[in-house]
């Protein structure tokens, strides 16, 4: 790391940390390389859409039982039941869509079985997560009122798998109808006078496997008998999302859309996992490089699913949405046992992980319409983790953090980064700009090489910088109930003057800067 900066070049809040203040000794001796790009403020992209930071929360494990909803009896401190430590650090990022019951849980889901009184919900086995017995208590009433306390807008993934279309039309009044019909009346009854106003319908899920095991050209039948009776009351529309691809699976979308012949949903749900050979916290080096260089094959999944729905009549107005991802590691049972199912930790790893897959989004914003990582609390890459779910302490993990720098971007406009290196592991970045700010985020997938970042504005010149940045060398440090904080954002020093931007990037790093533009 060779940068030299004069004290008048660094700008903004930072002004006063020196770089080898910041900067390990031993960082500073490793390997490193300098990356020239060109930041195009001129080349607008598209509008970042805060859908792109949303989240989904399954009956899986301790997702929602003991993660989000503790019960209103509980020693465990909470808001009518809601955890509230959960509920503070959800509110405090913001998470504008959350996705419900399931993944394979909503083909075997029977929204029924969720509401009035808790005591007479009939208990059901839950055959896709482990055999345990579901008792219910958290139904349509306890999701809606769980968007509510954290400012999301709800989205229902409709039982297509094992359910009719009768059953999800109804579903969809008893949410949406104001009052009048019978259905309007008994949530009246339940409770709540205001319709929920449910926007976001998923029609089935996974219908290529736990959601039936189905071919495309007979859910895009199914598809297409039950978009005729889910319809709008109370002036909500439903916005009808259909079960996508497996990661880039064209026959799947091909066989889908040729088959429905028009009448074209709002959305596509496309599920990508990352799968990851180790343990979340026992990664080896080559298996980092592994994981973190396959990550380029989610943006071409994007872009060619993209140019297949295009390629059809009014394939254009229906929206990409990655409706599942992250990184899904190798998962002991003993933490599973300890923990719940599919419980997983998050490292430095799995932060750039999310960062390579948020700068993805911010590249491909013309393309895509929401995003939903798995998930929100305890099962894969979780923002959340709890103690398993009589546990008392909940901490916000890495991808946590990698979501907060991402914040500044929602609803700017992405613009064009253009970089010199396309190899698998090379330097990450996507910027946006708003009236007088411009965002950009750097992600350094490297383990091994530190990066000196030069790159040049055109458009516009900035005065003053500010950064922060979440960085651990070693890829498997994680937050622990015993050290919550061990990787989190830091202030970060950044040099800008006129049109040149200047930053060492450390070895798996997410760094954020903030410029305020003339
Ligand atoms: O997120 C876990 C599972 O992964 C979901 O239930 C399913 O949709 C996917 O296969």
């Amino acid at each position: 790391m060779g940068l030299k900066l004069s004290r008048r070049q660094f700008v903004g809040s930072t002004a006063a940390l020196s770089l080898s203040a910041v900067i390990p000794r031993s960082l500073l001796a490793a390997s490193s390389a300098t990356q020239r790009f060109v930041l195009r403020t001129d080349a607008a992209i598209g509008v970042v859409r805060p859908e792109f930071h949303s989240h989904f929360a399954e009956h899986l494990g301790s997702c929602v039982y003991g993660g989000l909803w503790v019960g209103k009896k509980s020693p465990i401190p909470n808001i009518e039941g809601y955890r509230k430590q959960a509920i503070e650090y959800l509110r405090e990022l913001g998470v504008p869509v959350l996705r419900w019951p399931g993944g394979c849980y909503a083909d075997d889901y029977h929204w029924r079985d969720g509401i009035g009184p808790a005591e007479q919900r009939p208990k059901r086995v839950n055959i896709h997560w482990g055999g345990y017995v579901e008792d219910g208590s958290f139904g349509t009433h306890e999701f809606i009122g769980l968007c509510r306390l954290i400012g999301s807008d709800p989205y229902l993934a409709g039982n297509v798998g094992s359910g009719s279309p009768r059953e999800l039309r109804d579903w969809i009044e008893y949410c949406n109808m104001p009052s009048g019909s019978t259905l309007a009346e008994e949530r009246i009854k339940n409770g709540v006078a205001e319709p929920f106003r449910v926007r976001y319908w998923g029609v089935g899920n996974e219908n290529w496997g736990c959601g039936g095991w189905m071919r495309p050209e007979v859910y895009a039948n199914l598809y297409r008998q039950f978009s005729v009776y889910l319809r709008e009351y109370g002036g909500t529309k439903p916005f009808l999302v259909a079960s996508g691809p497996n990661g880039n699976d064209r026959k799947w979308t091909r066989g889908f859309m040729d088959t429905l012949e028009g009448g074209v949903p709002g959305g596509l749900s496309m599920h990508y996992y990352e799968n990851g050979p180790d343990r979340a916290t026992e990664f080896s080096a080559d298996h980092v490089d592994q994981q973190l260089s396959i990550f380029k094959r989610v943006e071409e999944a994007v872009m060619e699913q993209r140019a297949l729905l295009d390629s059809y009549r009014d394939g254009n107005k229906v929206g990409l949405i990655l409706d599942e991802w992250g990184v899904w590691d190798k998962i002991p049972p003993e933490d599973e046992k300890r923990y719940g199912k599919l419980w997983m930790q998050s490292t430095m790893r799995s932060a750039v992980a999310a960062g390579l897959g948020l700068n993805i989004f911010n590249r491909q914003a013309d393309k895509l319409f929401m995003c939903n990582i798995a998930q929100i609390v305890n099962v894969l890459q979780s923002l959340l983790l709890t103690d398993g779910p009589d546990g008392k302490s909940c901490i916000r993990t890495t991808t946590y953090y990698a979501f907060a720098l991402f914040k500044p971007h929602r609803s700017k406009t992405a613009v064009r980064v253009e970089t010199q290196d396309a190899s698998p592991l090379a330097l990450s970045t996507s910027a946006s700009k708003a009236q007088n700010e411009l965002v950009i985020t750097f992600v350094n997938p490297r383990h091994d090489t530190d990066l000196e970042i030069d790159c040049t504005i055109q458009g516009t010149t900035a005065r003053e910088a500010k950064a922060q940045i979440l960085h651990d060398p070693d890829w498997n440090a994680c937050n622990t109930f015993e050290n919550p904080n061990r990787v989190a954002p830091q202030p970060y020093p950044v040099a800008v003057e006129g049109s040149k931007l200047r930053l060492d990037l450390p070895r798996l790093s997410i760094a954020t800067v903030t410029l305020k533009t003339a």
